[in-house]
């Protein structure tokens, strides 16, 4: 068994970035400037925000970091919105999700400029990835491909089996394993909620991708040997230490690693790779913009 680690490639990936961007600086160049919007105060999200902010000032880019408050209408978010879409200075930005009920979320993701949408869910982008165009790939399916590549993990002519088809991972990743090219020309089945004998599909899978957020899902019978296991699971788990709670995954490792062939621990698997595709996306979109003289 051979671990997939996301913390060591994403660190890698980072070392790249902000090679990239020491070279903007010698040519005077603008360097990448990411914004990200929260609304609210929910303590998970607060904290992939913060990582996310960190993230760029370690690589050098510049961050902008915008708070509004749980009662933000619609309207409101879709005002600022449009500021950050006008704003010159800011190349690619993000509003977390989930947002608060009063908010419809599709109608937000479509007010993004998909020139700076480096999460890539405006349709028009998620329509560009399962086109094998030019495009921003959503951070995580996009950290999943980049250690797929990375570790050399044969998928042509693979069975993958994506478990859970979240707008944000499952769904993706489900037509990014099937694309031509690698990562892809993998055979794939999409599993969710409605799909019977699920443990029938998964023993037959040569790639798992399980994206539930039910820590233990995956139990070890569900597996076949050689299987190459990818975990995108991170539920708060409560537990005695000082945090009082620990990320748990779909997996239940100590079993399924067993079988393995390559496998994601959780955490330091997906995770960090999230962060790192979202600094390579805002990257992307400062090229882009240069490229276009802005
Ligand atoms: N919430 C959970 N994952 C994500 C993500 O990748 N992007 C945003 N904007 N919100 C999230």
């Amino acid at each position: 068994m051979q671990l997939l680690d996301g913390k060591k490639i994403s660190e890698d990936i980072k070392n790249e970035i902000t090679a990239e961007v020491q070279k903007m600086k010698d040519n005077n160049e603008k360097v990448p400037h990411l914004a990200a919007i929260i609304v609210g105060n929910d303590g998970a999200s607060l904290t992939y925000v913060g990582s996310k902010v960190k993230a760029c000032e370690k690589v050098g880019f510049e961050s902008t970091l915008v708070k509004m408050p749980s009662t933000t209408s619609e309207t409101e978010l879709l005002k600022k919105i449009k500021e950050l879409n006008q704003d010159d200075n800011i190349d690619g930005f993000i509003v977390q999700l989930p947002l608060p009920e009063q908010i419809d979320t599709q109608k937000v993701l479509m007010a993004v400029d998909p020139s700076k949408d480096v999460d890539g869910f405006h349709p028009e982008n998620f329509g560009r990835m399962a086109l094998d165009m030019t495009t921003f790939i959503p951070a995580t399916p996009f950290g999943i491909l980049e250690l797929l590549e990375r570790y050399g993990v044969e998928t042509q002519g693979k069975h993958t089996v994506v478990i859970g088809r979240s707008h944000i991972v499952g769904r993706p990743m489900s037509i990014l394993m099937g694309r031509k090219g690698f990562p892809g020309n993998s055979t794939v089945t999409l599993t969710h909620s409605y799909t019977k004998n699920i443990a029938q599909i998964t023993t037959q899978a040569d790639i798992i991708i399980t994206a539930l957020g039910v820590p233990n899902y995956l139990k070890a019978e569900m597996v076949k040997d050689g299987a190459v296991v990818i975990d995108v699971g991170i539920t708060r788990v409560a537990d005695e230490s000082e945090k009082g709670y620990r990320i748990t995954g779909d997996v239940d490792f100590d079993l399924v690693s067993k079988k393995a062939s390559f496998i994601t621990p959780v955490p330091g698997g997906v995770g960090p790779m999230t962060i790192a595709m979202l600094l390579k996306n805002t990257l992307l979109a400062r090229e882009q913009r240069k490229e276009r003289n802005l």
